[in-house]
């Protein structure tokens, strides 16, 4: 494919619909994870403008900071710990409207004011997450959460 991201305009789910094929034809045939979890967060952070997307990794029972744009971040989550790391033990998405009212948030930007957190999967167990930071409150809704899964779901782990 061409090395520049086709940016779409749209509404979220047309943002959306535009970046997945192009997350698939960046992937396809790149059998190295860190290189693929690089461009997936350089992807999203392109199209969306969001203050930090990136993917802590689960490594000896913690999540470690992997592929990420944005501001400098937390490196090791223990398990249940912030979003994240409860994201990993419910081995669901999580999505947090207001960080300040998520028990035990991990606030390492003082700007982020709402985040969503999708697992992935291999083998049905949760190997890494996919963290995205907002400044704005309420940023996150279905839309991205089914999205971000089917981005997710292109990664192979
Ligand atoms: N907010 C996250 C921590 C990671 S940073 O925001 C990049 C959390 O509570 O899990």
């Amino acid at each position: 494919m061409s090395d520049d991201l086709l940016i779409s305009k749209g509404t979220k789910q047309e943002q959306y619909e535009t970046l997945l094929p192009q997350i698939k034809a960046l992937l396809d045939g790149e059998p190295d994870l860190v290189a693929n979890l690089a461009n997936v967060a350089a992807a999203l952070k392109e199209q969306f403008n969001w203050l930090w997307v990136g993917f802590y990794i689960v490594k000896n029972d913690e999540l470690v900071l992997g592929p990420f744009q944005g501001p400098v971040a937390c490196t090791r989550i223990k398990k249940g710990k912030g979003v994240c790391g409860a994201s990993w033990a419910n081995a669901a998405t999580l999505i947090v409207p207001d960080v300040e009212k998520f028990p035990g948030h991990i606030a390492c930007s003082s700007l982020s004011k709402s985040e969503i957190v999708v697992p992935l999967f291999k083998n049905n167990e949760v190997v890494a997450v996919l963290d995205v930071d907002s400044i704005d409150l309420n940023q996150f809704d279905e839309t991205d959460k089914k999205f971000l899964e089917d981005i997710t779901k292109v990664i192979k782990c």
